[in-house]
């Protein structure tokens, strides 16, 4: 059986105040909800805020990004480490806005990745196909230049412990949310593209998030589909109510 993840991804939203009143509010609605792991993600700045108030709760913490060396001169840049350092066990990896506006390549993503490993952060793994790319039946390709790429020279044995987040990038943000036959189809297509690389119940074994306008009103038939194990949730992980709603989804 594979646990359920549900992430949320503040972006560049919050200030400290805002995100410990987030914090409290969350572990408020969420403090009854088992079998599924909760995850949120706030800017850097906010991360010690918001520990220090879920501390002992059932939400996990997540960086938003991290760079793969560990110390040095490298200014503006967070570690690993750091990001252990303030109660993360979680980090995004390669998330489209960053592959978008801040240069990340798949090799970048890839160095991201082995950096979270070494220092036993579970990467949620983003990755996924622009409109142009859709259109032009690149679907397929992309999605397995990106999950190759950005899994190169991962031990098979790691392989369980990330969590893959696909994430078209025509979803997110724009409301306009895969359909289920669209999700659906691309996360099966992820699991048989695992388990060509992987033995089958490596692949069988890894959770599949979904990712782009995921809101209260369609969770519950994503969440329905038999490859998807959870989902990342931006805009609509920045209201409480909405995202404890996400929380308790409804399969249906
Ligand atoms: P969205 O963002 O839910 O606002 O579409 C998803 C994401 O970027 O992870």
């Amino acid at each position: 059986m594979r646990k359920p993840v549900i992430a949320g991804n503040w972006k560049m939203h919050t200030t400290a105040s805002e995100a410990g009143l987030m914090a409290l509010e969350l572990k408020r609605l969420l403090a009854h909800v088992e079998g599924c792991e909760i995850v949120v993600s706030p800017p850097f700045t906010n991360l010690d805020e918001v520990h220090r108030h879920l501390k002992g709760s059932n939400l996990k913490l997540a960086g938003q990004n991290l760079y793969w060396r560990s110390t040095g001169a490298f200014t503006g840049e967070i570690s690993g480490p750091m990001l252990k350092s303030v109660g993360c066990e979680y980090v995004l990896v390669g998330h489209s806005e960053r592959r978008q506006h801040f240069g990340d390549t798949d090799a970048t993503v890839n160095l991201r990745m082995k950096a979270a490993l070494e220092h036993d952060l579970t990467p949620i793994f983003c990755f996924g196909e622009t409109l142009q790319e859709r259109n032009d039946s690149r679907t397929w390709e992309v999605l397995t230049r990106q999950v190759v790429q950005g899994l190169m020279g991962v031990p098979e044995s790691i392989i369980p412990r990330i969590i893959l987040a696909y994430e078209p990038v025509w979803a997110i943000g724009t409301g306009q949310t895969a359909t289920t036959e669209q999700a659906q189809e691309a996360h099966a297509f992820l699991r048989e593209l695992m388990s060509e690389s992987y033995p089958r119940f490596v692949a069988q074994s890894c959770r599949i998030l979904y990712g782009g306008s995921v809101k209260a009103d369609n969770v519950d038939a994503l969440m329905a589909l038999p490859d998807v194990d959870g989902v990342l949730v931006g805009g609509a992980s920045l209201d409480a109510a909405s995202f404890a709603r996400i929380v308790q989804y409804e399969p249906c």
